[in-house]
């Protein structure tokens, strides 16, 4: 009895002792956390944190009258005249691709793909091939340390990652100088000119430290998402031959896809994009099986409880995106690609708001899904009408989820162009390509 008796006492201390320590360890790694984001944030940056945002390491964070500003950056008729660079560069990056007799290593590419558009079409950089290639793998090594531990020490992460910073900085102050300098032979106004314009309506003269913070989030923000969910989108299609075809045809219908064979004839415009049903379910069936982000990081507001859990004021939380879409009820055979999903027969995203977020929720989300959205549509539309593809390995590479998702080795694959009656580059069409943006 008495020996039953001290058991009970000492489970209870052990479980007591337990819980004081689980209590703790949260709270010693919430610390932890929080110093881990304060101290890698850039001090240069000048932006404020907005309430309830942590910031990113190395990078600023927009603030409450850029995120106005930006609603511009992406509105409807800059998307419009943002496409036909878009189609471009794609159009151009393909024929690239294409006429390599080596197979493609797709993810490092599609890298390149959206770092080029960021550069060229976003921002309206003029620099010549040698730099952006020079700025790219600068451009990489600041990606790769953006999330390294904060200890400033010779050949440490995160001293590489600040000096990659210092590089891209001084390359974007130059381009940016000579940009303002130069206005002349512009035929669109990219997202640098909206920028510096709206912000001076917002009585806002931008200094040079904003924009350079501003360009560099902008790019950040665009360049491994684009480029994780472009790769997914052609392994999609060289895993799922019928979905291809099932394209192809509806670009045939809308008359994209000429049956006697050239590619998209004249310019792409938004309206033809928004009539191809099939291709946004595509889109979206790609983004809500391999959502390129986990998830978002927020600092509470206020004490709240969630599922009879306190969740005090101050902690750091996280809300994932990749469990939401993995256990939403509302998706049937939730591992199976299956674009018919969003099709307007079964909309099955259609109950609930927060069952589907590859872009984020709530006022932190993303800014740009319109404008990823419409390249991921152009890159299917050009891939499908003028390009034919094969997995060059025996089988399909692993995934990894950090710090984008992406295929472990990449992605290797072979690109032809279209056979004998598709693949014909028209002369127009080359008397475009060689005007690239
Ligand atoms: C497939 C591509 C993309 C995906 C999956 C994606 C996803 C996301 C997500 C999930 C967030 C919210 C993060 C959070 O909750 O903290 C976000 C924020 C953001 N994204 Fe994207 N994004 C993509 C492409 C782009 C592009 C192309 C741009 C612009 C050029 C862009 C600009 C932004 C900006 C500026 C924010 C910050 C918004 C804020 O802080 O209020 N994104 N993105």
């Amino acid at each position: 009895m008495l020996f039953e008796g001290l058991e009970l006492v000492s489970a209870l201390a052990t479980l007591a002792a337990c819980l004081v320590s689980v209590t703790l360890l949260l709270a010693v790694s919430q610390q932890l956390w929080q110093l881990r984001w304060a101290a890698t944030r850039d001090k240069s940056c000048k932006l404020p944190i907005p309430k309830g945002s942590m910031g990113f390491p190395l990078i600023g964070e927009t603030g409450h009258w850029l995120l106005q500003v930006f609603s511009k950056v992406f509105s409807h008729e800059a998307l419009q005249s943002y496409l036909p660079k878009i189609q471009l560069v794609v159009q151009d990056t393909l024929r690239a691709w294409s006429s390599n007799p080596e197979a493609i290593n797709v993810y490092q590419e599609t890298q390149k793909l959206t770092f080029r558009m960021a550069i060229r079409v976003l921002l309206g950089f003029s620099i010549p091939e040698e730099d952006l290639g020079h700025l790219f793998e600068v451009y990489q090594q600041f990606v790769e340390n953006v999330f390294s531990l904060p200890v400033d020490l010779p050949f440490s992460g995160y001293r590489r990652g600040i000096q990659a910073r210092q590089i891209l900085q001084k390359g974007l102050e130059k381009a940016i100088r000579e940009k303002l300098q130069c206005t002349q032979g512009k035929d669109y106004s990219d997202a640098l000119d909206i920028l510096i314009e709206s912000s001076k309506e917002h009585g806002k003269e931008m200094t040079m430290q904003e924009l350079k913070d501003g360009t560099l989030e902008l790019i950040f923000a665009a360049y491994a998402t684009t480029a994780s969910a472009s790769t997914s989108l052609i392994m999609q299609l060289l895993k799922h031959p019928a979905v291809l075809e099932k394209l192809r045809e509806e670009l045939r219908a809308q008359g994209i896809l000429h049956s006697g064979g050239c590619p998209c004839e004249g310019t792409l415009r938004l309206d033809t994009l928004s009539g191809l049903h099939y291709l946004d379910c595509v889109i979206k069936e790609v983004m809500r099986l391999f959502t390129p982000i986990s998830g978002g990081y927020r600092t509470v507001l206020q004490t709240f409880e969630l599922d009879g859990f306190q969740i005090p004021k101050g902690w750091s939380v996280m809300y994932s995106i990749r469990d939401t879409h993995d256990t939403a009820p509302v998706f049937k055979d939730v591992n199976v690609f299956d674009p018919d999903r969003f099709g307007q027969a079964r909309s099955e995203d259609k109950d609930g708001r927060f069952h589907y977020l590859p872009f984020g929720g709530g006022v932190r989300s993303c800014l740009g899904k319109h404008l990823a959205k419409l390249f991921l549509k152009v890159l299917a539309v050009e891939l499908a009408s003028t390009s034919r593809f094969e997995l060059a390995t025996r089988t399909f590479p692993r995934i990894t989820l950090v710090p984008v998702l992406h295929p472990v080795d990449g992605l290797s694959v072979k690109f032809f162009g279209l056979d004998s009656n598709q693949n014909k580059i028209l002369p127009e069409t080359e008397a475009m390509l060689s005007a690239t943006v």
